[in-house]
């Protein structure tokens, strides 16, 4: 793929940060989504390349835009698997709370999984985890085998879960041997990012979060070296029929980095929407909005933070502001 891609692509992911981030703390969360949606599906067909998309906002019958199997872009290039999240963290937006983003995920056509939208277990860390994780382990000893890995003692290890009654199980088994934990309300693919990102602050994302959000987060953990290790978790039998349907049988099967992205181009787009730990999160000025986002290629290895600012002139794009209250 193109190398100049990368930063078409953030564009698109600006575009959809800047629009959702009006509407943090309204409390309305698919407004929030919806406007993301319409900026992002806006701005990718400003984009020279001829995609479907893979990870979207759900089936054809169930999304208007962005949904599975849509064509999106100007239909120039190789064919390319596109998988999107233009809000990742509804909650969050609507809350005001810290790490949305808006994330995208390009690859040569055929080298996404294509993952439906169910939950999946999912263990992401960076360089120091390959060959070291092992989703059939005890979590305990995933977190001791990564500490041993880097030399590092296991207090200072760093396990971001979500915070949810299923994984009361795996925080007993991270708090048993000692090392630190950071529970999130929501946005798995934040942390799995920042796991892969050396000095982010934390070491290993663990438990069950989406599927969707597991490509997204694959791909970038593909751009920076990391490892991940992921099954899917279906909660009911349409559910695992589905995910046979679109080629994972068995459903249960373990899911490798090579399996959730192949190959080794790929990229990784992310803009924050609220402040996080990996980006800041949008800004709102009297002439001008600010954007700050990640860029990343596999083929290369380079990640590029940009910080952009957007000027206001073009009021039509991203000047649209939610109603107040009646
Ligand atoms: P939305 O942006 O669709 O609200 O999803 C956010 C998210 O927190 C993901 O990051 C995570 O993978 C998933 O939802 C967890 O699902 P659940 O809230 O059902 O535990």
């Amino acid at each position: 793929m193109d190398r100049e891609l990368a930063l078409e692509m953030v564009r698109v992911t600006e575009a959809a940060a800047i629009l959702a981030g009006r509407w943090m703390g309204r409390g309305d969360k698919i407004a929030a989504d919806q406007a993301a949606v319409d900026a992002m599906r806006r701005m990718l067909d400003t984009v020279a390349i001829a995609g479907t998309v893979v990870i979207g906002e759900g089936e054809m019958d169930e999304a208007p835009m962005l949904y599975i199997g849509e064509r999106v872009g100007s239909g120039e290039g190789d064919p390319v698997d596109v998988a999107v999240d233009p809000l990742e963290g509804t909650n969050l937006v609507a809350q005001g709370r810290p790490g949305a983003i808006a994330v995208m995920a390009l690859a040569p056509s055929g080298h996404l999984l294509h993952a439906p939208d169910m939950y999946m277990d999912k263990l992401v860390a960076g360089p120091a985890g390959r060959g070291v994780l092992d989703l059939d382990a005890p979590i305990g000893e995933n977190v001791l085998a990564l500490a041993r890995a880097q030399d590092r003692p296991v207090e200072d290890i760093t396990v971001v879960v979500l915070d949810r009654p299923r994984h009361a199980d795996l925080i007993a088994g991270v708090r048993k041997v000692g090392a630190r934990i950071q529970l999130i309300s929501d946005g798995d693919v934040s942390p799995a990012v920042a796991a892969c990102l050396p000095g982010a602050g934390v070491d290993l994302l663990a438990g069950i979060g989406g599927a969707p959000e597991g490509v997204l987060a694959a791909a970038a953990v593909r751009c920076l070296g990391g490892t991940m290790v992921a099954r899917l978790y279906p909660e009911e039998a349409a559910e695992a029929e589905r995910a046979r349907a679109m080629g994972i049988d068995p459903v249960d099967r373990l899911l490798t980095l090579d399996d959730l992205v192949r190959g080794n181009d790929a990229l990784f787009v992310a803009t924050g929407i609220t402040d996080g730990e990996l980006l800041k999160g949008v800004r709102y000025r009297a002439d001008a909005v600010a954007t700050h986002s990640v860029v990343m290629r596999s083929l290369t290895g380079t990640v590029r933070f940009v910080e952009a600012e957007h000027r206001l002139e073009r009021k039509a794009q991203f000047g649209k502001r939610p109603p107040a209250d009646q």
